[in-house]
């Protein structure tokens, strides 16, 4: 025999980053059903944001950068809340997610709305105006005013003047503008990229250089919509929308709004991507100080990350399927959070919710069980979800 080491296979790594308020009650959560799945996984946890601040005066602690680097996917919870505010800008506890996505070069984050149909009563939408609501919002995560300099006070001036910076250059826009063509390509061929172009500069030269990346995808259908047009056609017909593009802020602004037509922002999961395979996965609601604490926190956000996770950074599609099944399963069987109940549910908390969610996993809750709008009504086919 040559003597040849045998090249161990390390076992992925999932970067556990809870973080702060709810961050630090839904994760957990996500992190059991999880291990529930027996996946053959290696988790680490770190303090971010609020929490880092607290164990080492950092809100991403260079330990827990480095296992970020080191993982193949971030599970991320939420940062901030009232009792870090003092802490200077710089070392605010929403510095550590920012900094975060900046190290690990997130450009691209994916936000997908979909309406589970047992929860169409959650929405404050007439029923009708939600039938086959399934979109994704393709938000470019790593410029525009966030990261665009000059930023901060200007020396001397008087009255005192802030400025930030909205900026792009041409790379950024065509990477962001590929990643909604080809999500596109893989789900109705339908695009929409939402601009400013009619006042600011930077968004008719986004406008310009979409339109450009869009001849190369001559069989999807493709349109630009103002902002400020598009934040009223998501609330009146938001059917219509396929694949959102647009900029780092108006995609915060308008995924903020699209959770509120699926029921609860406490349900929206979210994955940011740089060029690999590597992904932070989060729910977008952030960190809840006025429900922290309380265990009231709706899980799902967290745990259809989770899913998401398996399915794109562990290609573990199979057991993606089996989570959102479950999750599905639990709603249909009528167990409810406080932030999606409507009469004659049973509401539960945050714990509750999660167990449901991996007991209704280990019954097996079939990839087949789950329709979203637009789909006949399916029947409930788990009925231990609420009892346990
Ligand atoms: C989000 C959040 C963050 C953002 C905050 C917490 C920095 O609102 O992910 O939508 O604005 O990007
Ligand atoms: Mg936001």
């Amino acid at each position: 025999m040559p003597n040849v080491k045998p090249t161990a296979i390390s076992k992925p790594l999932i970067a556990v980053l809870p973080g702060d308020g709810i961050g630090r009650e839904i994760i957990p959560q996500a992190v059991a059903v999880l291990r529930a799945l027996e996946l053959d996984v290696v988790i680490e946890e770190a303090p971010v944001g609020g929490a880092g601040l607290d164990a080492k005066g950092d809100p991403l602690p260079p330990e827990t950068l480095d296992l970020a680097m080191r993982a193949d996917a971030v599970l991320f919870g939420a940062v901030g809340g009232p009792e870090y505010d003092h802490w200077p800008r710089t070392k605010r506890a929403g510095s550590g997610l920012l900094r975060l996505r900046r190290e690990l070069g997130l450009f691209a984050n994916l936000r997908p709305a979909r309406l589970f149909p047992t929860l169409v009563d959650s929405s404050p939408l007439k029923p009708q105006l939600l039938d086959g609501l399934d979109l994704l919002i393709v938000r470019e995560l790593m410029g525009d005013a966030y990261f665009g300099e000059p930023r901060g006070e200007l020396a001397g001036s008087q009255p005192r003047r802030f400025v930030n910076t909205i900026s792009y250059d041409e790379t950024e826009i065509r990477r962001i503008a590929h990643v909604a063509f080809v999500a596109a390509r893989r789900r109705r061929r339908r695009l929409v990229s939402v601009d400013k172009a009619n006042v600011l500069e930077t968004m008719a030269f986004w406008r310009d250089i979409v339109e450009d990346v869009a001849r190369d995808y001559p069989d999807v259908e493709f349109s630009h919509l103002f902002v400020d047009a598009a934040a009223m056609a998501l609330i009146k017909r938001p059917a219509q929308f396929d694949v959102i593009l647009t900029g780092n802020m108006f995609g915060d602004i308008l995924s903020d709004a699209t959770a509120a037509l699926v029921g609860s922002i406490g349900l929206m999961p979210s994955a940011s991507f740089g060029s690999g395979n590597k992904g932070l996965y989060e729910p977008i609601h952030g960190s809840a100080p006025d429900i922290a604490g309380r265990g009231v926190a709706n899980p799902i956000g967290a745990i259809l990350s989770a899913a998401m996770m398996l399915r794109l950074s562990l290609n573990r599609s199979h057991e993606a399927d089996r989570i959102e099944s479950a999750v599905n399963c639990v709603l249909e069987n009528g167990l409810r959070t406080p932030d999606i109940a409507t009469p004659a549910t049973t509401v539960v908390g945050t714990a509750r919710m999660g167990e449901a969610i991996v007991n209704a996993l280990s019954v097996g809750a079939r990839a087949a069980d789950i329709r979203f709008a637009g789909s006949p009504k399916s029947q409930p086919t788990y009925e231990g979800g609420n009892t346990r």
